[in-house]
């Protein structure tokens, strides 16, 4: 493979690397493993959720999220820091029903079957049932399509703590010849649908407008959130930042980000207006008030997170005792997030805080070893010009300085 790709030995040994995941786990996890591909892991600091304090694992590859967070979490810690809650961890089953000669009749005839339809689910899972989860209700719609009208049924299956796509599709898959039999139509599609509607997570902070810096930031803040809310182009960076502290998080215990980043974007448009997942507000005593809702099915049983080293040592480190507490915490780091971003673009912009973040990696990428950067870094600040260039000069100065 290194000889196909052109890779040097050192190449293909970096590639080869795992770290902190076994080789022959890494093998189990995927296919056709070769390697790992590392990602810095950090930890925000200051967030108070619930009136617990959280130490937060975050893995990410980009500069000032991390310090974003905790300052952003700083400042909410001085209104009480972030309240807070989840709905039950329900997730929804998708049957797709094609080929009904009465769709309405249908649809009715599953409804009544209910009872039926819960206990062949449940069945599929005496574990998740053991500990409080198992399919709980069904619903069912008639769809106008490209090829006619369907029945959807959906089965809503509380997880408890796991993510649950394992145990909802192994119930929809299960289920599916009955809904055959009660609708006489042919079942295609059976599978989770991660527009987890039924598993949302909501946070809610106080921002007091002397931590926030006064009167014109939280202005600043409120024009910005107005600006997300009318404008798609700018509503989808603002939900990036969003996504920038919830999918580190998500990725730092071991959680499937697809999940999640589907879900979030699909819930943000779920009115036929794609709209920020976050809204922000100013209460009578001129304080800030955001708050954020979105679908957050993430697990701590079954999946990476379960099985990965890494991902087992932050789960604990973060000292979540399950999935909706998880699933909390994350929102809360959105939120928290979110604002930072807002705050430094409606007063000073995101670059200069970026900028020796990002002057790091360009030294690095300059060649700078680990006593150069710092010198490196400082002058490419001072200078104003982050560039890989620069960075070379510098270190042909430093050098020959020596
Ligand atoms: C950059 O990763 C995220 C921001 O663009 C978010 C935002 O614009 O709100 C700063």
């Amino acid at each position: 493979m290194a000889r196909r790709g052109n890779l040097t030995e050192e190449e293909a040994r970096i590639i080869a690397n795992t770290g902190s995941l076994e080789a022959e786990m890494a093998d189990r996890m995927i296919e056709n493993v070769v390697g790992c591909m590392p990602l810095p892991l950090g930890v925000a600091v200051n967030f108070l959720v619930n009136e617990k304090d959280y130490l937060i694992p975050m893995a990410i590859e980009e500069p000032s999220v991390v310090a974003a967070a905790s300052n952003a979490a700083k400042i909410a810690r001085a209104g009480g820091g972030f309240r807070c809650e989840t709905t039950d961890p329900v997730m929804i089953g998708q049957i797709q029903v094609v080929d009904v000669a009465d769709p309405e009749g249908a649809k009715v005839r599953v409804l009544e079957a209910r009872d039926r339809i819960l206990e062949v689910c449940n069945e599929k899972d005496p574990v998740l049932v053991k500990f409080g989860g198992g399919a709980r209700d069904v619903e069912a719609r008639v769809i106008d399509t490209l090829q006619g009208p369907m029945l959807i049924v959906h089965i809503l299956v509380d997880c408890r703590d796991a993510m649950g796509a394992n145990a909802v599709n192994t119930m929809a898959e299960a289920v599916a010849p009955l809904i055959e039999e009660l609708s006489g139509g042919r079942v295609y599609l059976r599978i989770i649908s991660n527009l987890a509607v039924k598993r949302l997570a909501r946070a809610r902070a106080t921002f007091t407008e002397e931590a926030v810096g006064g009167e014109k930031v939280v202005e600043g803040i409120l024009q910005a959130y107005a600006f997300a809310a009318a404008d798609p182009y700018r509503c989808s960076t603002h939900n990036k930042g969003v996504m920038n502290g919830v999918d580190a998080v998500v990725i730092a215990t071991g959680n499937d980000w697809r999940a999640i980043e589907a879900g979030a974007h699909s819930y943000a448009a779920l009115g036929g207006h794609y709209k920020p997942l976050t809204a922000w507000e100013e209460d009578e005593k001129g304080n800030l008030v955001g708050t954020i809702e979105m679908p957050m099915a993430v697990g701590l049983v079954g999946g990476a997170t379960a099985t990965h080293p890494t991902a087992k040592a932050n789960v604990k480190l973060l000292g979540v005792k399950t999935a909706s507490e998880l699933a909390q915490v994350i929102a809360a780091v959105g939120l928290a997030q979110n604002f930072a971003a807002l705050r430094a673009l409606a007063t000073e912009g995101i670059q200069r805080g970026h900028m020796s973040l990002h002057a790091r990696n360009i030294a690095i990428m300059a060649g700078a070893t680990v006593d150069e950067v710092d010198r490196v870094v400082e002058r490419l600040v001072a200078q104003k010009v982050i560039r890989v260039d620069r960075a070379q000069e510098i270190l042909r100065d430093i050098r020959g300085e020596r």
